[in-house]
Protein backbone atom coordinates (compact mmCIF):
# COMPACT_ATOMS: atom_id res chain seq x y z
CA UNK A 1 0.00 0.00 0.00
CA UNK A 2 0.93 3.41 -0.88
CA UNK A 3 1.96 5.77 1.37
CA UNK A 4 1.18 9.02 -1.12
CA UNK A 5 -0.01 9.15 -4.87
CA UNK A 6 3.10 8.93 -7.21
CA UNK A 7 3.19 11.41 -10.02
CA UNK A 8 4.66 10.93 -12.73
CA UNK A 9 5.64 14.35 -14.86
CA UNK A 10 7.33 15.23 -18.17
CA UNK A 11 6.86 16.38 -21.18
CA UNK A 12 4.50 14.57 -24.20
CA UNK A 13 6.53 11.32 -24.81
CA UNK A 14 8.50 10.28 -22.16
CA UNK A 15 6.89 7.24 -21.47
CA UNK A 16 4.04 8.40 -18.62
CA UNK A 17 1.06 6.27 -20.03
CA UNK A 18 3.89 2.92 -20.91
CA UNK A 19 5.63 3.44 -17.70
CA UNK A 20 2.78 4.19 -15.25
CA UNK A 21 0.88 0.56 -15.27
CA UNK A 22 3.86 -1.52 -15.58
CA UNK A 23 5.28 0.65 -12.11
CA UNK A 24 1.66 0.84 -10.41
CA UNK A 25 2.04 -3.28 -10.75
CA UNK A 26 5.28 -3.58 -9.60
CA UNK A 27 4.07 -1.38 -6.31
CA UNK A 28 0.81 -3.55 -6.02
CA UNK A 29 -1.27 -0.17 -6.46
CA UNK A 30 -4.34 1.01 -8.87
CA UNK A 31 -2.94 3.17 -12.15
CA UNK A 32 -4.73 6.33 -13.65
CA UNK A 33 -4.12 8.44 -16.51
CA UNK A 34 -5.02 11.77 -16.38
CA UNK A 35 -5.66 12.20 -19.98
CA UNK A 36 -7.68 8.92 -20.37
CA UNK A 37 -10.02 10.27 -17.19
CA UNK A 38 -10.32 13.70 -18.37
CA UNK A 39 -11.98 12.17 -21.73
CA UNK A 40 -13.69 9.97 -20.04
CA UNK A 41 -15.28 12.80 -18.36
CA UNK A 42 -15.71 14.68 -21.19
CA UNK A 43 -17.14 11.62 -23.58
CA UNK A 44 -14.64 13.68 -26.05
CA UNK A 45 -11.22 12.96 -27.50
CA UNK A 46 -8.58 15.77 -26.44
CA UNK A 47 -8.47 17.55 -29.62
CA UNK A 48 -11.71 17.61 -29.89
CA UNK A 49 -11.75 19.39 -25.99
CA UNK A 50 -9.12 21.89 -27.81
CA UNK A 51 -11.30 22.23 -30.52
CA UNK A 52 -14.41 23.38 -28.41
CA UNK A 53 -13.09 24.80 -25.34
CA UNK A 54 -9.54 26.07 -25.94
CA UNK A 55 -5.94 25.20 -24.25
CA UNK A 56 -7.90 26.74 -21.19
CA UNK A 57 -10.60 24.57 -21.12
CA UNK A 58 -8.72 21.85 -21.25
CA UNK A 59 -6.64 22.90 -18.13
CA UNK A 60 -9.68 23.33 -16.34
CA UNK A 61 -10.42 20.08 -16.60
CA UNK A 62 -7.00 19.04 -16.07
CA UNK A 63 -7.01 20.56 -12.85
CA UNK A 64 -10.50 19.67 -11.50
CA UNK A 65 -9.43 15.77 -12.46
CA UNK A 66 -6.39 16.18 -10.34
CA UNK A 67 -8.50 17.45 -7.58
CA UNK A 68 -10.58 14.33 -7.30
CA UNK A 69 -7.81 12.17 -8.29
CA UNK A 70 -5.75 13.39 -5.52
CA UNK A 71 -8.99 12.49 -2.95
CA UNK A 72 -8.57 9.17 -3.99
CA UNK A 73 -6.65 6.42 -1.75
CA UNK A 74 -2.94 6.40 -2.95
CA UNK A 75 -2.39 5.74 -6.41
CA UNK A 76 0.17 6.24 -9.40
CA UNK A 77 -0.81 8.52 -12.25
CA UNK A 78 0.05 8.91 -15.29
CA UNK A 79 -0.26 13.40 -15.59
CA UNK A 80 -0.40 15.32 -18.99
CA UNK A 81 2.59 16.68 -20.08
CA UNK A 82 1.10 20.79 -19.29
CA UNK A 83 -0.30 19.44 -15.58
CA UNK A 84 3.02 21.27 -13.90
CA UNK A 85 1.81 24.76 -15.99
CA UNK A 86 -0.56 25.83 -13.26
CA UNK A 87 0.94 27.31 -9.82
CA UNK A 88 -2.14 25.73 -8.23
CA UNK A 89 -1.36 22.07 -9.58
CA UNK A 90 1.87 22.21 -8.41
CA UNK A 91 0.85 23.71 -5.16
CA UNK A 92 -1.52 20.39 -4.78
CA UNK A 93 1.30 17.80 -5.71
CA UNK A 94 3.76 19.02 -3.31
CA UNK A 95 1.33 18.49 -1.05
CA UNK A 96 -0.04 15.13 -1.45
CA UNK A 97 2.23 13.72 -3.80
CA UNK A 98 5.64 11.73 -5.03
CA UNK A 99 6.13 13.55 -8.09
CA UNK A 100 8.70 11.49 -9.98
CA UNK A 101 10.14 13.24 -13.60
CA UNK A 102 10.70 10.30 -16.36
CA UNK A 103 13.63 12.99 -18.08
CA UNK A 104 14.24 12.33 -21.93
CA UNK A 105 16.26 14.26 -24.02
CA UNK A 106 13.80 16.81 -26.21
CA UNK A 107 15.12 15.54 -29.51
CA UNK A 108 14.29 11.68 -28.29
CA UNK A 109 11.11 13.24 -27.10
CA UNK A 110 10.26 14.81 -30.56
CA UNK A 111 11.28 11.79 -32.35
CA UNK A 112 9.02 9.45 -30.29
CA UNK A 113 5.90 11.75 -30.21
CA UNK A 114 6.51 13.64 -33.81
CA UNK A 115 3.05 15.18 -35.08
CA UNK A 116 0.92 12.87 -33.30
CA UNK A 117 -2.93 13.72 -33.92
CA UNK A 118 -3.78 14.03 -30.78
CA UNK A 119 -1.64 15.42 -29.37
CA UNK A 120 -3.20 19.55 -30.15
CA UNK A 121 0.16 21.04 -29.37
CA UNK A 122 2.20 19.38 -31.16
CA UNK A 123 -0.12 20.24 -35.12
CA UNK A 124 0.92 23.11 -37.26
CA UNK A 125 4.74 23.29 -35.68
CA UNK A 126 7.38 22.46 -38.06
CA UNK A 127 10.66 22.03 -36.89
CA UNK A 128 8.96 21.88 -33.57
CA UNK A 129 9.93 24.87 -32.87
CA UNK A 130 7.01 25.69 -30.54
CA UNK A 131 7.32 22.40 -28.83
CA UNK A 132 11.38 23.13 -28.21
CA UNK A 133 10.51 26.58 -26.69
CA UNK A 134 7.46 24.93 -24.57
CA UNK A 135 9.90 22.44 -23.22
CA UNK A 136 12.40 25.11 -22.16
CA UNK A 137 10.05 26.79 -20.54
CA UNK A 138 8.82 24.07 -18.20
CA UNK A 139 11.79 22.13 -17.79
CA UNK A 140 12.54 24.20 -14.71
CA UNK A 141 9.06 22.98 -13.22
CA UNK A 142 9.20 19.73 -14.00
CA UNK A 143 12.54 19.44 -12.10
CA UNK A 144 10.30 20.46 -8.90
CA UNK A 145 10.12 16.29 -8.95
CA UNK A 146 10.85 14.69 -5.70
CA UNK A 147 13.09 12.34 -7.97
CA UNK A 148 14.41 12.96 -11.16
CA UNK A 149 14.92 9.71 -13.33
CA UNK A 150 16.74 8.67 -16.53
CA UNK A 151 13.52 7.75 -18.85
CA UNK A 152 15.86 7.47 -22.31
CA UNK A 153 16.18 3.84 -21.98
CA UNK A 154 13.18 0.92 -22.10
CA UNK A 155 9.97 1.37 -19.70
CA UNK A 156 10.84 -1.61 -17.85
CA UNK A 157 14.57 -0.44 -17.14
CA UNK A 158 12.90 2.60 -16.16
CA UNK A 159 10.48 1.16 -13.78
CA UNK A 160 13.89 -0.93 -12.55
CA UNK A 161 15.57 2.81 -12.06
CA UNK A 162 12.22 4.40 -10.31
CA UNK A 163 11.90 1.60 -7.79
CA UNK A 164 15.66 1.95 -6.65
CA UNK A 165 15.41 5.82 -6.46
CA UNK A 166 11.95 5.30 -3.89
CA UNK A 167 14.02 2.52 -1.94
CA UNK A 168 17.03 5.45 -2.14
CA UNK A 169 14.85 7.78 -0.61
CA UNK A 170 12.74 6.09 1.83
CA UNK A 171 16.25 4.80 2.92
CA UNK A 172 17.59 7.78 3.05
CA UNK A 173 14.59 9.24 5.29
CA UNK A 174 15.07 6.52 8.12
C1 LIG B 1 -0.26 18.11 -23.15
C2 LIG B 1 0.10 16.80 -23.05
C3 LIG B 1 -0.81 15.69 -23.33
C4 LIG B 1 -2.26 16.14 -23.12
C5 LIG B 1 -2.56 17.39 -23.90
C6 LIG B 1 -1.64 18.54 -23.49
C7 LIG B 1 0.74 19.16 -22.86
O1 LIG B 1 -0.52 14.59 -22.47
O2 LIG B 1 -2.52 16.34 -21.75
O3 LIG B 1 -2.41 17.09 -25.27
O4 LIG B 1 0.35 20.32 -22.60
O5 LIG B 1 1.96 18.83 -22.84
P1 LIG B 1 0.80 13.65 -22.64
O6 LIG B 1 1.92 14.34 -21.92
O7 LIG B 1 0.39 12.39 -21.97
O8 LIG B 1 1.05 13.51 -24.09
Amino acid sequence: MLDRHVVLVGFMGCGKSTVGPLLAKRLGAQFIDMDQHIVRQAGRSIPEIFASEGEAGFRDRESDALRAILGLPPLVVAAGGGLIERTENRRLLREAARQIWLRVPIDQLLARVGADPNRPLLQNDPGFSRARKLYACREPLYAEADLHVDAARSPEQTVDTIIAALRAKRAGAQ
